[in-house]
Parts: structure tokens; sequence; C-alpha cells
């Protein structure tokens, strides 16, 4: 299988399951409060996702080789769990921190973005956690133009966060996505810059650090999908789906209520972005 190029009619399927995906996140986030269970965040996305949007939560039923069906709508990770987290009985408390993983599908493709949650007030580690992980997410966005390398993407994240004193999760990465939920190629969120294959406009794929306050090993939990630290450190975790424009990137996961990009972010890229959009 190789990595797939879209077209045009993809492209614009894409902006709109994308754009779907960001507006579940805006309207739960009122939600995310301290006492609400992470199953009810589920039942309510799941609804709004069905009844008002018409799309399908792509993670319900999803079932790779080797694994059981996923039995929920969307993903819920709090505090030392690193991804796939199962919503269920667990309500939220002050001081804790939650990233909700959205992923839908609207006429066949597929939009997957996630954001991290604040209950009530972090603590000062978690908040700068948090800060980091999106920085270390949109220094692999920005790394994204036409000839650039998924080394360069990797290693960007890699760096910044390793410079602040964190590790990064190795055993799940980004990935191509477009018809398919996980298409070719892996985007690993570390590796050398200038390795590694080359990208082309056309190409769609997530960028989704995990990154732990501790140490990077992970542990697996007996439901067959959770995913903790195996140090108990507190993880963190942004995702958003990016297209390779003929100038750099575009990313397709925004909405209303999208946090901003940090200040370092060039607005020439965006502007060359939206330029080759219209
Ligand atoms: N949304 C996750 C991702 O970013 C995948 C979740 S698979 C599930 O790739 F089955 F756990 F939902
Ligand atoms: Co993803
Ligand atoms: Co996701």
């Amino acid at each position: 299988m190789a990595i797939i190029i879209k077209n045009e009619e993809d492209i614009a399927g894409m902006r709109l399951a994308g754009r779907l995906a960001s507006e579940v996140l805006d309207f739960i986030t009122p939600y995310v409060q301290p006492g609400i269970s992470t199953g009810e965040i589920d039942r309510l996305c799941h609804e709004f996702m069905v009844n008002v949007q018409g799309t399908i939560p792509a993670p319900l039923n999803y079932c790779p080789p080797g694994y059981t069906p996923y039995p929920k709508a969307i993903c819920t990770s709090v505090n030392d769990v690193i991804c796939h987290g199962i919503p269920g009985d667990k309500v939220l408390k002050n001081g804790d921190v939650l990233n909700i993983d959205i992923t839908v599908i609207k006429n066949g493709y597929h939009g997957d973005t996630s954001r991290m949650f604040y209950i009530g007030a972090p603590s000062i580690l978690a908040k700068r956690l948090t800060e980091v992980t999106y920085e270390c997410m949109w220094l692999g966005i920005q790394k994204v133009k036409p000839g650039a390398t998924l080394g360069d993407i990797g290693s960007a994240i890699q760096l910044h966060a390793e410079k602040a004193g964190y590790s990064v999760v190795r055993e799940f990465c980004g990935h191509g996505i477009g018809k398919g939920f996980h298409e070719e190629p892996q985007i690993l969120h570390y590796g050398k810059p200038n390795s590694g294959p080359k990208l082309q406009a056309g190409m769609i794929f997530t960028i989704e650090p995990m990154i732990n306050a501790g140490r990077r090993e992970i542990r697996e939990m007996s439901d067959g999908w959770t995913i903790k630290t195996r140090d108990r450190s507190l993880s963190a975790q942004w995702e958003h789906t990016v297209l390779v424009t003929e100038h750099g990137y575009e990313v397709l996961t925004v909405s209303a209520g999208s946090p901003p990009p940090p200040a370092f972010v060039k607005p020439v890229e965006h502007a060359a972005a939206e330029t080759a959009a219209a």
C-alpha cells in the first residue's frame, strides 16, 4: 500500500470532515467541568455527531488486527492515560487533565482531532506539559511543505519535548487519513532531520504527539485499549489533520472554537496555505 495523494474532490471532503470533527470539540467544551463522567461526555458527543451533524463516530466498533472492537464513540484520556481511554464511570475532578479525541466520518471521509482540557485549575506541571505538547504539535505542523521529510516533523517535535525534560511516546504515531481512518504513512513524533519519505502536495495526515512528563514507556490496560504511562507520570496529546499544499500546509481540523496557534507560528505560512486553498 502506498501513500494516497488526494485530489480536489477528496480535499473538499476532508475539509468538511475536519471542520466537523473540530466542531464536536467546540460543542463539548462547556460540559467539560468537575463532576461530569467521561461516559456522559461520550454520550453527549455521540448524540451530537449522529443527530445534529449526521456524522459517524469512527472509533465505535473500530477493530484493527489484534484488537477487540472499540466500544465507544470517542476517546477520553485522563491524567496518566496516554491515549485510547475508554469513556465510562470515571467522574472528572478539579485538577484533572483530559484529552478528548474525536474522529468523524462524513460522506466517507475521516476528520481526526484532539484537544487537552483542564478540569478546574491545573497544576503548574500539567499546564506546562499541556502547553509544551501544543507547541510540539505546531512545530511539527510548521515543517510541512513539499520536499520536507517525515524526519523533519518528528525531529522538531522530539527536540522541543526533550529540551523541556519530557519524553516522546514511541508506540503510537500520526497517520495518513482520508477514506481510511489509518492510512500510510506513519508519522513518528521523533526522528532525524532530512530523513525518511519526502512530503508531496496532496498528502493528508495527522500530527498527534503524545508527550509524557516522565519516562516514555507505556503500560497496556486489560481492557485491550487504554494506554497509560508505565511510571504513572502525566501525559498530554494534541492532534490536527493536515494537508500538504503547494507552498506549505493547511490545517483541516479547524472551527470557530479552535485554540489559536502559538505566537511563534508564522502568519506568512498561513497566508500561503490559505492562498493555495482558495
Ligand atoms: N483517534 C485516534 C487517532 O488519533 C484513534 C483512536 S482508535 C479508537 O488515531 F478505536 F481507539 F478509537
Ligand atoms: Co489520529
Ligand atoms: Co485521533
